[in-house]
C-alpha cells in the first residue's frame, strides 16, 4: 500500500481526500514536479527545488515549504515507499477557496507528494529506439511554467499514443520545441544540439544535465534552433526526461533516423550519463 503525503501528513494513498473546491481542481491553479530517486537519493534536487520556485514565482504563488522541509518531507516519502526507483510527485496548488478566477487573498496552499516505482522502459527502447510523429505545438506562451493544467500536452501525447508511437515532437513557427513530456535533441556531424531555453520550452533538468556532461566530456553541444528541415536531416534525435532519462528516436513520422538504430554520440552520452549517475550513488552525493 502505498503511502503519500497531503497538506502535513503521511497517510495511505486510499485515505488521501481533498475538498473539490481546491483551485487545482477547478481551475488547474497549480504546479508541480517529478523528481527521480535512485536507491534513496534524490537526483538532482536541488536543480528541481530551484525549478519548483521559479514556477511557484510565475504564478505568483508563496512557497509553502522551505528547502530543507522539502528534502525532510521528501526523504520520509521514500522511506515509506521503499523501492530502488522511484518517481516522486509533487504538487502546489493554491488551495481551497470560492470559485473565482482572481486569486483568493490568503491563499492556503495545497501540498501533495507521491512516490511510485519508475515503470522500467522496455529493453527494445534503447536496442532499437522509439518512433515519434512531428504535432503542431500548439500550447500557451509560457511552456517554462510547470503548470498541473497539462490538457494540451495531454492531447499532444494521446495524438502520438494513438499512432502508436512514444512521444509527439512538437513544432512551433517551423522550429522544434520539445516533446509533449519531454525535451528534444538532435545530433548533426557530432554536434549535439537542443532549443535554447525560452517560454516555449520547459527548462528540463535532464537536457540541462545532458549539455553539463557534454561540456565536461568535450562533446560539442550547442543550444539554438532545431528546424522541421534538421530535425528530418538528423543524424540522431533523442528525448530526455527525468523518467526516460535519455531515449533513442529511430523514426520521425515514418521517416528513417539516421541509420535506423541508435547512434554513436547517443550510446557514448548514455554510458556518460549512466557512470555519473552511478558515481553519485556510490559516494550517496544526491
Ligand atoms: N515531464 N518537457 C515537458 C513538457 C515535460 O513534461 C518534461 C518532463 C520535460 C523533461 O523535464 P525533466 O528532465 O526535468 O524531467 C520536458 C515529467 C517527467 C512529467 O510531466 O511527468
Amino acid at each position: 500500500m502505498s503511502i503519500v503525503y497531503l497538506n502535513g501528513e503521511f497517510m495511505a494513498a486510499e485515505n488521501a481526500r481533498v475538498s473539490v473546491f481546491d483551485r487545482g481542481y477547478l481551475l488547474g491553479d497549480g504546479v508541480y514536479e517529478v523528481i527521480p530517486a535512485f536507491a534513496g537519493c534524490l537526483f538532482r534536487l536541488k536543480e528541481h527545488l530551484s525549478r519548483l520556485q521559479n514556477s511557484l514565482d510565475a504564478i505568483k504563488l508563496e512557497n509553502p515549504l522551505t528547502a530543507d522541509q522539502w528534502e525532510q518531507m521528501l526523504k520520509q516519502l521514500i522511506g515509506q515507499n521503499m523501492h530502488p526507483e522511484l518517481s516522486i510527485y509533487l504538487q502546489v496548488t493554491r488551495g481551497v477557496a470560492v470559485r473565482d478566477h482572481a486569486f483568493p487573498v490568503d491563499p492556503q496552499p495545497g501540498v501533495f507528494a507521491m512516490a511510485n516505482p519508475i515503470h522500467k522502459l522496455p529493453a527494445s527502447y534503447f536496442e532499437n529506439g522509439v518512433a515519434a510523429i512531428t504535432a503542431d505545438d500548439n500550447r500557451w506562451q509560457r511552456c517554462n511554467i510547470k503548470a498541473i493544467s497539462l490538457l494540451p500536452n495531454v492531447l499532444l501525447r494521446q495524438q502520438a499514443v494513438e499512432k502508436g508511437v512514444a512521444e509527439a515532437i512538437l513544432i512551433r513557427d517551423g522550429k522544434v520545441t520539445e516533446g509533449s513530456a519531454s525535451n528534444v535533441f538532435v545530433v548533426h556531424d557530432g554536434e549535439i544540439i537542443t532549443p535554447a531555453k525560452s517560454q516555449y520550452i520547459l527548462p528540463g533538468i535532464t537536457r540541462d544535465l545532458v549539455l553539463e556532461l557534454a561540456e565536461t566530456h568535450n562533446i560539442p553541444c550547442a543550444e539554438k534552433d532545431i528546424s522541421r528541415q534538421m530535425l528530418f536531416d538528423a543524424d540522431e534525435v533523442w528525448l530526455t526526461s527525468s523518467t526516460k532519462e535519455i531515449l533513442p528516436v529511430t523514426r520521425v513520422d515514418e521517416k528513417m533516423v539516421g541509420k535506423g538504430t541508435p547512434g554513436k554520440v547517443w550510446q557514448q552520452m548514455m554510458d556518460i550519463y549512466r557512470d555519473y549517475k552511478n558515481g553519485l550513488l556510490q559516494q550517496a552525493k544526491c
